[in-house]
């Protein structure tokens, strides 16, 4: 049953989480630290909807009704009412242990406080609050309106009563979960895809294959929409640098390890879309 919840964060992840519970009929307060980046927030949600609306896949009203459903505040405060905490601010784990920290002050006993953190052990979140138990990994895909899975993650102490209600959470804002057990580097979802793409890179380091035609290898072979590196173009090759070099600091497995040409490129500034250069290159952005 739908309920009221609290997000931390009203970037690229916090707006779709936002979005995807207010579709779903929850009462949604959506908190950030300043106006302007609560504006920028409710206007890719009403883009989002704006762009269901077109495609026929909701109405205007459903979409005029989502919105009504979301609040924006810059205190963090007003989640004190509320039965579902996510958090999705940077991932520093000094700002994260901030907020935590204060959530922990504020919110009613037997709330869920999730993180949506890619990398940062849960475990280490929950170790600032008195409720441990409290603390689950609530792990988001991007684009978060189209993308459907969500992975749930256990920290040292989270309780099964934590994790039940994050999966009905999860589950009634339209996504389907999976459950990492042990909140390991990279959780399931980037310690996957962190060796797939560490691979792929050195295959076109090397001169076997060219960029292009290893993603034809994933699309026509795998069954893969994308291919890994036109993947890791749009997600950014710095993000990908810090995430493999997390889990090879973490595993000591050189499968992660970073490969050269990955280093010589965030080095160089070929990050992907967002600099129009990665392993494709692209139009200058706006
Ligand atoms: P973003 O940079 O788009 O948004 C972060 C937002 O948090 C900004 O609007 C910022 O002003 C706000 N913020 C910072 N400190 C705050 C505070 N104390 N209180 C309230 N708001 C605060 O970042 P994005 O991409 O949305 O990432 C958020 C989290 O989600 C990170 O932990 C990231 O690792 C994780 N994540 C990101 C994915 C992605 O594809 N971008 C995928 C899955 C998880």
């Amino acid at each position: 049953m739908a309920g009221r919840l609290a997000v931390i964060g009203s970037g690229l992840m916090g707006s779709g989480i936002a979005q995807v519970a207010a579709q779903a009929g929850w009462q949604v307060t959506m908190r950030d630290l300043d106006e302007s980046s609560l504006q920028r927030g409710v206007s890719a949600i009403r883009d989002s909807l704006g762009r269901f609306a077109a495609k026929g896949k909701i109405t205007q009203e459903d979409a005029d009704a989502t919105v009504a459903r979301i609040t924006t505040t810059t205190e963090l405060e007003a989640a004190a009412d509320a039965d579902v905490v996510v958090e999705a601010i940077f991932e520093r784990i000094e700002v994260k242990h901030e907020v935590f920290r204060a959530l922990d002050k504020i919110c009613k006993p037997g709330v869920v406080l999730g993180t949506n953190t890619s990398a940062i052990p849960i475990t280490q979140i929950a170790a600032v609050t008195e409720r441990p138990e409290a603390v689950v990994g609530i792990h988001f895909f991007s684009p978060v309106p189209m993308m459907k899975l969500v992975e749930l993650v256990r920290g040292y102490q989270t309780s099964d009563e934590t994790l039940a209600a994050a999966r009905n959470f999860a589950e009634e804002v339209g996504k389907t979960c999976v459950e990492v057990k042990r909140d390991v580097a990279g959780f399931v979802s980037n310690r996957l895809f962190s060796a797939l793409l560490v691979e792929a890179i050195k295959l076109v380091e090397s001169g076997v294959v060219s960029a292009a035609d290893l993603d034809t290898v994933m699309k026509l072979g795998f069954g893969h929409t994308m291919g890994p590196l036109a993947t890791l173009d749009m997600t950014g090759l710095d993000v990908m640098l810090n995430a493999a070099g997390n889990i090879y600091r973490d595993t000591a497995d050189e499968k992660f390890f970073p490969p050269e040409l990955l280093q010589r490129m965030v080095t160089a500034g070929d990050l992907g879309r967002k600099t129009g250069r990665g392993f494709y290159t692209y139009e200058a952005q706006k």
